[in-house]
């Protein structure tokens, strides 16, 4: 794939310098959340620390705003906050990626980073293969592809993806995401002594395995840990129809926690729960730094949207990433909480303490307002029924004490004039965290036991906070502009 004698890198960079002009003029432009340049983002990938900074690779279609010959986009930090771009890592020119590179993670060994991700090809039928490859760097900037690795078992389709490699002991481990030629999403798994040759273990967890049921046509984007020593496999299954509240977006990501055995390689493992219960989360990735702490990226969208009718791409861009997230094993759940880095992007605090607000339906609050901000707001007495906090004029989050769910609402923009919500179920209200950036919303409840993320596009003049409240709450409420550091 050449244009006028570029190289494909040297083709994007020019579409970058090109249009740099439009992107930065889109008042949706994120101030402080990673996207792309130009064209589409998805899977965050590669997730790493690396001699001294932290790696964060993307799913990149740079030429379009769909789905497509996917880059592996790159940025680096020294501090999770202030991001650089560093040049392409991956670019789909070869016989085993031609028709992208896709998702994958990286690690360290002996002073050099190793990427692993799935050379997607598609031959002249159209008919799918999939390789999973390795590629190399000593400075963590430059990648030296080393071709494929693995090739699909016996028994599976080529939707055979995403590996994700880690250490443990004396041996390195692969997870990939498969489906069964019998159309079950699978998670399989791999072992290794040198990080090139591999042994096919089978699967560790499934459709129709470990007592699950039947549990969706694919599983994507696998990840592997143990915290607190509970097993954790985080996964993004495809197939599963909603259940009440749960399961609401096409697809869903989550996690099974349980009890990982490496001697006999099995995971005995609880129910699915959603790390997620907003619009726009899909396909998230973890690493360890070096203060131990574990740390996620989620991509801010999910499936294939249709480009039309998202606001971005009038600027020639689509979606995001989350901010980084710690998490943490508590009460036998996975909490989330944003790394404490981010409090490096507060400005202009603004501070009520125990302040009561009783039958009121539009109470505001001096300077808590505007279009690019972080909200603290904890509840230090509670007689009340319902509590809802509006954000511009579309964005609502309610809490009904009277049914225990908590409701985020949203006007579509897939659809004209149609409000759209999520909900979960929620004992007791007692603090929402809230980051707002231009056009996305992450909020974390009761201290990170439940999250929210969605793209929110109002108009960006429209920055009014109101609390609306029925009975009364006496509450601490916190907020900040957040830098643009992007
Ligand atoms: C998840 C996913 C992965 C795949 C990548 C392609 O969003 O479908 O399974 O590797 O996106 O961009």
């Amino acid at each position: 794939m050449t244009h006028d004698n570029m190289t494909p890198k040297e083709f994007v960079y020019k579409r970058i310098d090109n249009y740099k002009d439009m992107v930065e003029s889109d008042p949706y432009q994120l101030h402080y959340h990673l996207m792309p340049p130009i064209g589409l983002l998805n899977d965050p990938n590669g997730f790493v620390y690396f001699k001294g900074y932290y790696h964060i690779f993307y799913q990149w279609n740079p030429f379009e705003t769909k789905h497509g010959t996917k880059f592996w986009g790159h940025y680096i930090s020294d501090d999770l906050v202030h991001w650089k771009h560093a040049p392409i890592a991956l670019a789909p020119e070869d016989w085993y990626d031609k028709n992208g590179c896709y998702s994958g993670s990286a690690i360290v060994y002996q002073g050099t980073l190793y990427l692993f991700y799935t050379g997607n090809v598609r031959d002249d039928d159209g008919n799918r293969e999939s390789y999973q490859c390795m590629a190399v760097s000593s400075d963590g900037l430059h990648f030296d592809k080393k071709g494929p690795i693995i090739h699909v078992p016996e028994g599976y389709t080529a939707h055979f993806r995403d590996p994700k490699v880690f250490c443990k002991g004396e041996r390195w481990y692969m997870v990939v995401g498969a489906q069964t030629k019998d159309e079950k999403g699978e998670v399989v798994l791999f072992t290794s002594t040198d990080l090139e040759s591999w042994d096919f273990k089978g699967p560790l967890a499934g459709s129709d395995l470990n007592g699950l049921g039947d549990f969706g046509y694919m599983w994507e984007c696998p990840d592997l840990f143990e915290l607190d020593h509970q097993g954790i496999l985080i996964v993004s299954p495809q197939g599963l129809g909603a259940k009440g509240y749960e399961f609401n977006n096409i697809y869903q990501s989550g996690y099974f926690a349980g009890k990982l055995d490496y001697h006999n390689l099995t995971f005995e493992h609880g129910d699915f729960t959603e790390l997620d219960r907003g619009f726009d989360f899909y396909a998230p990735q973890t690493t360890v730094d070096t203060n131990g702490r574990r740390i996620l990226f989620g991509w801010m969208g999910n499936a294939e949207e249709e480009a039309s009718t998202h606001p971005t791409t009038q600027h020639k861009w689509m979606h995001n990433l989350t901010i980084p997230r710690q998490l943490d094993w508590r009460n036998g759940k996975l909490v989330q909480h944003p790394v404490t880095e981010l409090r490096d992007l507060r400005e202009n605090e603004v501070k009520y303490e125990n302040v009561t607000v009783s039958n009121q339906r539009e109470a505001k609050f001096s300077g808590v307002e505007g279009n690019v901000f972080e909200l603290c707001v904890s509840i230090t007495d509670w007689n009340a029924t319902g509590f809802t906090i509006g954000i511009g004029k579309n964005n609502r989050m309610e809490y009904d004490q009277t049914t225990n769910t908590f409701t985020l609402e949203r006007l579509s923009f897939a659809e004209k004039n149609k409000v759209e919500s999520r909900h979960c179920v929620l004992q007791k209200l007692e603090s929402i965290q809230v980051f707002k950036d231009t056009s996305s919303i992450e909020i974390f409840i009761n201290n990170g036991g439940v999250v929210f993320s969605a793209r929110v596009f109002d108009d960006p003049e429209d920055i009014g906070v109101i609390f609306r409240v029925i009975g009364s709450v006496t509450m601490n409420v916190r907020k900040w502009d957040m830098k643009k550091v992007l």
